[in-house]
């Protein structure tokens, strides 16, 4: 005797009845970047397919997501003006501040998440504060804290604090709290690895650090069970959802923290592994539609609740075609 496992592979609806994992437009988060200046749509060179919007054109890419029913969007600024503290970050008239006005202004029912760091906004590039040529984790604190303030101010419904200090989400729950806004959520980039995945992002962003790197601070990607220890932490200090980033290969990651904890997980599938799907599909070797919904399935699958993914919109165009 033996199993005969193919009986439920014999046609599409068996197949269908026995799925164990299944996407929906509404796991998806879009990451959007908005830039300063004016009547501005521009394909972003390292990311085909994902542009830079002015805050006067972001209708358009609003009217995009609703129509494939993303419930979430992700915003990321691009600010012309850099200084050694950041300071367009946290700017009332900041741009993530006025993108995000903008965009509840066209879609109140959006959810509006952002992305709360400091190296687009720093001169020299790092995700906080530098003295004595180190980022100081507890100056930098301040700062964060500041800059998620701001956001909550402008109508952000959710915090995403991306800059892996200590602390930092202690720091955001008690300065949003004390500003009144308690409601407000917070989704850690709880286990986020220094990656030479985020490079598109990097081009995109402009935000590649002037001197050294991020290994101080985001952690290294030899290990899981500090990525636990993270999680734990960032838990402990009132983080709503946390996120596991890179999501491709860090899918072990993925699982882990779903079966260690109960908050929702979110995985972020980054810049290079959209940018990878895209340069292979180019040049032929691949079939961009089955390989993206492929890696977005398996990420599902590790236990994601949540993937955010430039792939958002197509997939949710290509899940309607099915
Ligand atoms: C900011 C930030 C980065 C990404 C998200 N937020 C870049 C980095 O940490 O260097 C990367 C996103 C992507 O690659 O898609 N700290």
């Amino acid at each position: 005797m033996f199993d005969r496992h193919r009986r439920l592979r014999e046609s599409k609806n068996i197949r269908d009845l026995v799925k164990e994992t299944v996407l929906n437009a509404q796991d998806f988060i879009y990451p959007i970047f908005a830039v300063e200046g004016e009547n501005i749509k521009e394909e972003i060179e390292s990311l085909p397919g994902v542009y830079h919007y002015s805050v006067d054109r972001l209708h358009e890419v609003v009217e995009e997501m609703n129509q494939c029913k993303i419930r979430g969007v992700l915003v990321f600024g691009i600010p012309d003006y850099k200084d050694e503290v950041g300071s367009s970050a946290f700017d009332e008239n900041g741009i993530v501040q006025r993108a995000v006005k903008k965009i509840k202004e066209l879609s109140p029912y959006l959810w509006v998440i952002t992305d709360v760091c400091m190296c687009q906004y720093t001169s020299h590039g790092h995700c906080g504060i530098i003295k004595e040529n180190k980022v100081d984790n507890d100056v930098t604190l301040e700062y964060i804290a500041k800059i998620a303030v701001s956001h909550a101010k402008a109508g952000a419904d959710m915090i995403a604090p991306s800059d892996m200090m200590d602390g930092r989400i202690l720091a955001i729950r008690k300065a949003l709290d004390l500003n009144g806004y308690d409601h407000i959520s917070i989704m850690s980039y709880s286990a986020k690895y220094s990656s030479a995945f985020y490079g598109p992002f990097r081009e995109a962003a402009n935000s590649a650090p002037q001197f050294g790197d991020r290994k101080t601070y985001q952690m290294d990607p030899a290990n899981i069970r500090e990525a636990m220890r993270e999680i734990e932490s960032d838990i402990s200090e009132g983080a709503d959802i946390v996120m596991v980033k890179p999501a491709l290969s860090y899918l072990d990651v993925i699982r882990w923290s779903r079966d260690n904890f109960n908050k929702p997980v979110a995985a972020y599938s980054v810049s290079g592994e959209y940018s990878m799907i895209k340069a292979g599909a180019k040049l032929g070797f691949i079939n961009e539609k089955a390989i993206a919904m492929e890696i977005l399935l398996s990420i599902k699958r590790a236990g994601a609740d949540i993937i955010i993914t430039y792939y958002a919109l197509d997939a949710a165009k290509w899940l309607k075609e099915d």
